[in-house]
């Protein structure tokens, strides 16, 4: 009969946790920051509305907002010079209830997009997702950004109040020291000579050219991407919406005083998210505020090569072991793969292929092939349909195989993490064995029971945070299979007891190290109970 000291048992375990120095330490410190952001939004919202993780989709929620009151502020709106003051101020006072609630809605969800597309900007940065292959969705995302503005700054003229003439006024400026202008805007206006068709023509640039050009050029920014969200989850959404309503409620959006050429402001209140260009020509001329804001621009479109990150070799396709299923074209997060006909001679319909360019090398297409099987035993080597050069599954089941025969104790467990979190390989003991995949969504299900089968008491994940996946869905579709309702399942026989999930971020360390050791005590206590029914059953046998 096995025997099992629960006391020293324990004790092994919390020594082989520890560890010498402070991992979190090492991580680069705008990371951390951000990271432990992250953190306090998960506890404050929880990871499925975390808004951090809704950066893009709560852009385009407000981008909705912005849609729906602008359509409401267009019907009442008089494109003319001489009308539109008049018609935005009767919305925001005589119409005050819902006119009125539209234009500070519109003003403020606009508002609301600049702080998000920001902080989405800051996020990709942070957690160095802009460079290798994402370089594409950075540099689109860039002009994105100015779309944006210069829409909001279309937007302010349109009132025609003394903010309206104070943008119309510096835009003429900056425009004029273009050369593809010809003539003097700025002096027309100041002339006089502003007429109600280059009025109303703004009026069509902020309705409707603008409008579909941002759409066009987000279209670009996130065409190399697929399963793209663009619905916010219903909850973040409501409470955002129920923030700009109490916002536009308490403080309505006004206009300043009619615009007089004749006269200067004394005092305006800019909308510094849309309007921040125009105080810099109070100290340089419009070429060189053009200068400074095309050079800042050049210089983000810039940033994933400031240094270039390497992406590793693209996946290759193995004709031999794929049936053409499509399954791993459909869970690439990067719309790598694609199905094409089959162009061997073997009885399947299809096949599938990559585009090495748009491959960003994270394997989640090995975990998505039903061949990456480690049971099968068709050959020495583990051949499967799709493969990764760099760490083929071949050597995922030796190294999982090698890595539990170096482990020893009573509750021996394999920690299966991945390159982009935290790192697992610090937590290798003598009773922890690790294994450390390009992404968590690189692991077959299967592997997981193999791993059992090899001796691990336990198989414990972890990886990117929850709603975080450093390669979008390599953890999302882990999941899925692991409930049974993607492609390739894990099998109902796997013992579920015996393995554990737990997400972790390289800040993340002292929560992993908690919940390994409680799963570790959990193995530990269902083998206690097994060894104490065996022997009951035994002593009851004895007596039979
Ligand atoms: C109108 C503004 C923008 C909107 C609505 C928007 C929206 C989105 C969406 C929906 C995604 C896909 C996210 C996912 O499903 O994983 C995305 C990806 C991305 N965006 Fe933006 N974006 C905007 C502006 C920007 C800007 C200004 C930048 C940076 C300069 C940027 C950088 C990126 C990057 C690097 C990705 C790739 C993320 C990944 O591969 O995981 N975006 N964006």
């Amino acid at each position: 009969m096995p025997q099992w000291n629960p006391g020293t048992s324990m004790n092994c375990f919390f020594q082989t946790s520890l560890i010498p120095e402070n991992p979190i330490l090492k991580v680069n410190p705008i990371k951390r920051g951000y990271l432990y952001l992250e953190e306090w939004f998960n506890y404050s919202f929880g990871p499925e509305w975390n808004p951090l993780y809704h950066l893009g989709t709560l852009t385009f929620f407000f981008f909705w907002v912005v849609l729906v009151s602008g359509i409401y502020l267009f019907i009442f709106f008089d494109t003319s010079l001489s009308g539109a003051y008049a018609s935005v101020e009767y919305l925001t006072h005589e119409q005050w209830y819902l006119g009125g609630v539209m234009r500070s809605l519109h003003r403020y969800a606009s508002d609301a997009a600049i702080v998000t597309i920001l902080l989405h900007m800051f996020r990709e940065f942070a957690l160095d997702r802009y460079r290798g292959f994402r370089w594409f969705s950075w540099v689109t995302g860039v002009p994105t950004l100015w779309f944006v503005i210069t829409l909001g700054i279309t937007g302010y003229w349109l009132v025609w109040d003394e903010l309206g003439l104070y943008v119309a006024v510096l835009s003429s400026q900056l425009m004029d020291a273009l050369p593809i202008v010809s003539g003097s805007m700025a002096s027309n206006f100041l002339e006089g000579q502003l007429t109600d068709r280059f009025f109303t023509l703004m009026g069509f640039l902020h309705l409707l050219g603008q409008p579909v050009l941002l759409i066009f050029v987000l279209w670009i920014h996130v065409k190399r991407l697929s399963h793209v969200e663009i619905s916010a989850p219903r909850g973040l959404a409501i409470g955002s919406f129920l923030a700009l309503l109490t916002l536009s409620l308490i403080y309505p959006a006004v206009s300043h005083a009619p615009a007089d050429l004749h006269k200067v402001p004394a005092e305006l209140n800019l909308d510094w998210f849309y309007l921040n260009i125009y105080p810099l020509l109070d100290t340089l001329t419009a070429g060189q505020t053009w200068i400074v804001t095309i050079g800042i621009t050049f210089l983000l479109m810039l940033m994933p090569w400031l240094p270039p990150k390497k992406t590793g070799k693209a996946a290759e396709v193995h004709l031999d072991e794929c049936n053409g299923c499509g399954q791993c074209a459909v869970d690439c997060p990067f719309d790598a793969i694609s199905v094409q006909a089959r162009t061997d001679s073997a009885r399947w319909e299809y096949e599938v292929v990559v585009e090495d360019s748009l491959c960003a090398a994270c394997g989640i297409c090995v975990g998505s092939c039903h061949s990456s099987n480690p049971f099968r035993r068709s050959s020495k080597t583990l051949e499967t349909g799709i493969d990764m050069p760099q760490f083929p599954i071949d050597e995922v089941r030796t190294r999982t195989r090698e890595a539990l025969a170096g482990t020893q104790g009573e509750v021996r467990v394999l920690l299966i993490g991945c390159q982009h979190a935290l790192d697992a390989e610090r937590l290798k003991s003598e009773n922890v064995a690790v294994l450390s995949l390009l992404c968590t969504g690189m692991m077959p299900p299967t592997l997981v029971e193999y791993a059992l089968k090899q001796g691990a008491d336990g198989v414990f994940v972890t990886g990117c945070r929850q709603g975080d996946c450093y390669y979008r869905y390599g953890n999302v579709w882990m999941d899925k299979r692991f409930e049974g309702v993607r492609k390739p399942v894990l099998r109902e026989r796997a013992d579920r007891s015996r393995i554990q999930i737990f997400r972790a971020a390289e800040t993340d360390h002292k929560q992993l190290l908690n919940r390994l050791a409680g799963f570790q005590r959990q193995i530990l206590d269902a083998k206690a109970e097994d060894i104490g029914a065996q022997g009951r059953q035994q002593a009851g046998g004895g007596r039979a």
